[in-house]
């Protein structure tokens, strides 16, 4: 079976394709580079001995991207590539809208021109916005995002929904994933750190570690959790990929022709949780002062995954603990 992996140098995009790689699948990547690195490629030969089929190609350019449908014939598209900065979708919302919209439009057209009916589009926990009930259900109320980036997922996840209605064929499933963490367990690949401050904490703290940054500023210590600091769902990125494979092969099985599903553990942690573990797992002392709460931040966000585990028979498997080991790993030998 030919998958196309839009993204697929991407962090949770490489995770993806050393899955499919490993279980023979036959994986083309589409990706322009724009948030990931060259080298990813010959990393992905490395752990599996394979090398995927590439095309350095903007997802917005509809005659570059089409070459790729008309050579190659796909049988599903596994749909990664996107911009994903909150913050930076609120500075500059145009760029997120053509990139992440623009880009998903194209793909679905050349799908119907090409006959492609599987989609697996990579959605967010985001889409929820400040939901209440805990752990959060498929069922939650969605839209009430905070940044431009939510809504480029929350209308996709629509416009997905209602093109399987109008096509008896087309079958689309949208993952909603939580917190995802950790690298591969070779050390080879893993999310890379930005060269300027990062606002995502696991990459933060990984520059405390490596002493580019004095000390994580813990953002809010008056919430209603058990040390006051927000809780959430960290997913290792190796059991997400894995959530793929899951859903290509639930894509076949489903009697609707639309699903969605949250991808996480099921269990909430806080961020001062997360530093004592990160701590004890690597023997690095983090340290950290509370600041003011991020304005458009959650109090406590964390998953059911029943509906994945009973339907797809997927279960997160490594604990927080497992993916910090591998984060720092993987940073050290960026370092290094
Ligand atoms: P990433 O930035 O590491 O990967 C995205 C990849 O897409 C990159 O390799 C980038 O170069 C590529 N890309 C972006 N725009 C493109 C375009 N126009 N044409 C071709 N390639 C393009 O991000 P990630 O963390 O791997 O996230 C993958 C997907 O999962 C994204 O859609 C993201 O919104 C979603 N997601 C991520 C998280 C998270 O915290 N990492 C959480 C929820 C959802
Ligand atoms: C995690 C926790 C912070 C940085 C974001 C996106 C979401 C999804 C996942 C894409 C929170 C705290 C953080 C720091 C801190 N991505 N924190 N100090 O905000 O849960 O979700 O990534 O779809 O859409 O919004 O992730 O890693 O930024 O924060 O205390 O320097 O760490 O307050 O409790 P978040 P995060």
């Amino acid at each position: 079976m030919k998958v196309l992996v839009t993204g697929g140098t991407g962090f949770i995009g490489s995770h993806t394709v050393v899955e499919l790689l490993n279980k023979n699948y036959e994986v083309i990547i589409v990706d322009n580079y724009c948030n990931s690195k060259r080298n990813v490629l010959h990393k992905i030969y490395q752990i599996t001995g394979k090398s995927p089929t590439f095309y350095e190609i903007n997802i917005c350019d509809f005659n570059s991207l089409e070459k790729v449908f008309k050579k190659e014939k796909i049988d599903a598209v596994i749909h990664f590539a996107a911009l994903k900065s909150g913050a930076d979708s609120i500075k500059d919302p145009g760029l997120y809208y053509t990139n992440n919209i623009e880009g998903t439009y194209n793909i679905l057209k050349l799908m119907k021109k090409y006959s492609v009916k599987k989609i697996i589009f990579s959605s967010s926990a985001t889409v929820y916005g400040d939901s209440q009930n805990v752990p959060i259900k498929e069922n939650e109320t969605i839209g009430n995002v905070i940044s431009p980036y939510g809504m480029t997922k929350y209308l996709t996840e629509l416009l997905l929904e209602n093109k399987t209605k109008q096509t008896n064929d087309f079958k689309a499933i949208s993952l909603r994933y939580f917190n995802p963490i950790g690298a591969h367990p070779s050390g080879l690949i893993g999310e890379d750190s930005p060269d300027n401050i990062p606002n995502n904490l696991i990459l933060y703290i990984l520059k405390v570690a490596k002493k580019e940054l004095p000390y994580l500023k813990v953002f809010g210590n008056d919430y209603r959790t058990p040390d006051g600091s927000g809780i959430r769902d960290y997913i290792h990125v190796v059991d997400l990929a894995k959530g793929h494979i899951a859903a290509l092969n639930y894509l076949d099985k489903m009697k609707t022709n639309y699903d969605v599903f949250n991808l996480g553990t099921g269990k909430g942690h806080t961020v001062i949780e997360l530093i004592k573990t990160f701590e004890k797992e690597n023997d690095i002392k983090i340290p950290y002062q509370f600041v003011e709460r991020r304005p458009g931040d959650v109090e406590i966000s964390y998953a059911d995954c029943s509906k994945a585990n009973k339907l797809m028979g997927w279960y997160a498997e490594f604990s927080m603990a497992d993916a910090l080991r591998d984060a720092w790993n993987f940073a050290k030998k960026t370092r290094d």
